[in-house]
């Protein structure tokens, strides 16, 4: 059976030997909001931002910011806490650059990254004069001039490198390797850097790099930081850009490779990123630092509920169909990720029995645990799946006709609907049938 990770600091066991989350009874959370919900820990978001916001603050002498990258969770609440906690924003399409304008964030502390932008995402980033465009190709730095310059603007810009650096838990997530559709080599950015030099419509502000998500390990950051710092003293020197940030990008993790949760060690990273600073720039020419994490700031500080509703015990084993499926939750089907599941009412039974948790899908990789140690199931039991604040709902769909599930925060001992359960009339609400295909069913 899989062995199980600790609890992260939200979840809790009581004296009667139930799951609680944020003090509240788990099974009482599931009565009230029904299954699946996801459930946020505004306490615990907070203590993610501030244990990473004080380990870097400690340890570097040169400006550094970070922005909550929403694709990972874009719940407004969630983003809200962030951001009155000091966040900004790292968006990546015009609909989350829309939220965090909404939200007021000063346009400032925007940045827009992704890899491929539309004419009218641009636009508006442009219109709304956001703090930074990260450039992913040569022709978006052409559709910038030309936009910015219609406009009587100049965009603040940087380019994203590809660092030729490893990270990640699976070839999905890894994204600063040699192949990796993201960012340009240091060799392709000489020729971007010289075209970047003759428009008038851009500033060229500072590179970027976002190596992986889900690396625990701060060397790999620090490498793609020295090629990065390279880099920022060829755009100085050889080409006369002020280059004033250097953006690290996000990543860090929350689980090693034995499956166990682990701290991200940030001390490490922020000696490191500083050691490097010094070694590279003169006091007065350090570039200001830019993180963009997501999981680490918000995975942990979350569960699913959800609901067992089917059992059945065949070829050896004890299949538990549960009302999460990959639609509500898709990183165990995406990317194979594994995340623990508990009974709320016995989250750490005696005598476990092997089971196979399955989602509703009529996908057979629909299935959230192979070799799961549950108490002996029953219909209607309430399980909790931990660590689910990342590329949770923000990834939910509509597959199967199943209307996305409520998102409740929790703050201050009470509980705030953030986002309503849908209903079918969200999933089936945009239909047409055309005139001449209505009527006439041929079955009957
Ligand atoms: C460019 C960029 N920045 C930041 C992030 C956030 O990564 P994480 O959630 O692993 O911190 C991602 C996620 O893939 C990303 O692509």
């Amino acid at each position: 059976m899989q062995t199980l990770p600790t609890f992260p600091p939200a979840v809790t066991v009581d004296d009667a030997g139930r799951m609680r989350f944020e003090g509240l009874l788990c099974s009482a959370l599931a009565e009230q909001y029904g299954t699946p919900a996801y459930v946020y820990s505004a306490p615990a978001i907070r203590a993610n931002y501030q244990a990473m916001d004080q380990a870097l603050g400690r340890r570097l002498t040169s400006p550094y910011e970070i922005f909550y990258a929403y694709k990972g969770n874009s719940c407004p609440a969630v983003c809200k806490v962030l951001h009155n906690a000091g966040a900004g924003a790292e968006v990546v399409s015009l609909g989350e650059l829309h939220q965090a304008l909404l939200l007021g964030v000063p346009p400032r502390r925007i940045v827009f990254n992704n890899v491929v932008k539309t004419d009218e995402e641009l636009d508006y980033a442009i219109r709304a004069g956001i703090g930074l465009i990260v450039i992913d190709s040569e022709s978006e730095l052409e559709a910038i001039e030309r936009i910015a310059g219609r406009l009587g603007r100049v965009a603040a810009v940087a380019f994203r490198v590809r660092p030729f650096v490893r990270a990640g838990f699976h070839k999905h997530v890894s994204t600063g390797h040699e192949e990796t559709k993201f960012g340009f080599s240091a060799e392709a950015l000489e020729d971007v850097a010289r075209r970047a030099a003759a428009c008038r419509h851009v500033r060229v502000r500072g590179l970027h790099t976002h190596i992986g998500s889900q690396n625990c390990d701060p060397d790999k950051l620090l490498e793609a930081a020295d090629v990065v710092f390279n880099l920022t003293r060829r755009f100085r020197e050889g080409f006369g850009f002020p280059v004033d940030l250097v953006d690290l990008g996000g990543g860090m993790g929350i689980q090693n490779e034995d499956l166990m949760r682990v701290a991200f060690d940030f001390d490490a990273l922020a000696r490191g990123v500083e050691e490097r600073l010094t070694a590279a720039f003169a006091p007065s020419a350090r570039p200001a630092i830019y993180f963009e994490p997501n999981r680490i700031l918000v995975a942990d500080a979350s569960i699913l509920l959800g609901r067992v509703v089917s059992l059945k015990q065949d070829v050896g084993k004890r299949f538990v169909g549960v009302d999460i499926g990959y639609s509500t939750f898709v990183r165990c089907m995406l990317y194979g990720a594994f995340h623990d599941l508990r009974n709320v009412d016995d989250p750490c039974p005696d005598h476990p029995v092997p089971c196979e948790v399955i989602g509703p899908l009529c996908e057979s990789g629909d299935v959230l645990g192979a070799n799961l140690p549950l108490p002996e199931p029953k219909v209607g039991d309430v399980v909790a799946l931990l660590d689910a604040g990342a590329y949770g709902y923000a990834q939910a769909s509509h597959y199967n006709s199943r209307p996305r599930p409520v998102e409740v925060l929790v703050d201050g001992g009470k509980t705030f609907v953030v986002r309503h359960r849908e209903t079918l009339a969200d999933v089936l609400g945009r239909f047409e049938i055309p005139a001449h295909l209505q009527g006439g069913y041929a079955g009957a």
